[in-house]
């Protein structure tokens, strides 16, 4: 596996690529991996001729009181993990290439980056975008992977590749989950063994809210209600927003006939999860 610091490099190696007629497929994160990641690396590997994934704890997606410090930087262990995945080349920029002084501009989905997540954590969304339009400028990918695990995320990012006539395919891989439950983050590093047991409160509540669906209930309002609910009766879990939403819009749906995405976040300790569930 070839590892790569410089876009100009990276953007060398990848014409290459694309000159010899092969698919690139593209796996962005933030590193500290997890078997939901590489998933996402595995779905790349069966669809692509040549894998690249990127490691890069992106500062501009980060509030100033968040954990961009104590965010889980696992190098070795990660490079590693990605050889045995078969991944062709890793990019690893640091903050002082993707952002040198003097760097002001930034790519911003109005109205859907300001929704969930947006809504609890202002720019989180304009960080993504701005990042990811730059690694896909750097990395030129004919397909990039992203997690339904970040719902939102995915909805942005098609949105910004629309708008912007970004010449990338979107592939969305399914949520990877502990035995438990538990979506796999790497923020769940940040639980001590009780809160990891708190956490659960996160799938129970989209549990609840499916099975409900399930049994023919159509009122978006009792199904919000029971699952917040499940939340509240978690006294170490404190509920940022449980909402029922189009999974292209993100706006709130008021029925259930055209599918719907169900999105919760919630802050365990200081720790704040997300989780979410499609119906329909
Ligand atoms: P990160 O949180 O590292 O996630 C990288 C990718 O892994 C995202 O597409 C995310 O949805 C996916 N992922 C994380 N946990 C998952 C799980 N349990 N199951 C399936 N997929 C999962 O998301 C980011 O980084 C950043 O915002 C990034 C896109 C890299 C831009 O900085």
């Amino acid at each position: 596996m070839k590892i790569i610091e410089s876009p100009e490099e990276m953007q060398r190696c990848s014409r290459s690529v694309r000159r010899a007629g092969k698919r690139l497929g593209f796996v962005p994160t933030m590193g500290a991996l997890h078997a939901g990641h590489l998933s996402l690396v595995k779905t790349a590997r069966g669809q692509s001729d040549c894998v690249a994934a990127s490691i890069f704890v992106n500062p501009l997606q980060f509030g100033p009181n968040e954990d961009f410090g104590e965010y889980p930087r696992t190098f070795e262990r990660d490079r590693q993990l990605l050889e045995a995945e078969k991944v062709d080349v890793l990019f690893a920029p640091r903050v002082e290439t993707m952002y040198p002084a003097g760097a002001v501009t930034s790519v911003e989905v109005c109205e859907l980056g300001e929704r969930l997540d947006g809504r609890s954590r202002p720019g989180h969304f304009k960080g993504v975008t701005t990042v990811v339009a730059k690694l896909f400028n750097i990395v030129q990918p004919d397909l990039a992977f992203f997690g339904q695990k970040d719902a939102a995320q995915v909805a942005i990012i098609r949105r910004m590749v629309r708008d912007l006539d970004m010449d990338v395919q979107i592939v969305v891989c399914p949520i990877v989950r502990e035995a438990d439950g538990l979506a796999m983050s790497s923020r769940n590093a940040y639980l001590d063994p009780q809160q990891r047991k708190q956490a659960l409160a996160l799938y129970r509540a989209l549990t609840r809210i499916h099975f409900l669906a399930d049994k023919g209930e159509r009122n978006v309002q009792s199904l919000i209600e029971a699952g917040k609910q499940i939340i509240v009766e978690e006294p170490g879990a404190k509920l940022d927003y449980l909402e029922i939403v189009n999974p292209d819009s993100l706006e709130p749906v008021s029925d259930l006939s055209h599918g719907a995405l169900v999105a919760v976040a919630a802050w365990v300790g200081t720790t704040r999860l997300i989780d979410n569930l499609l119906l329909g």
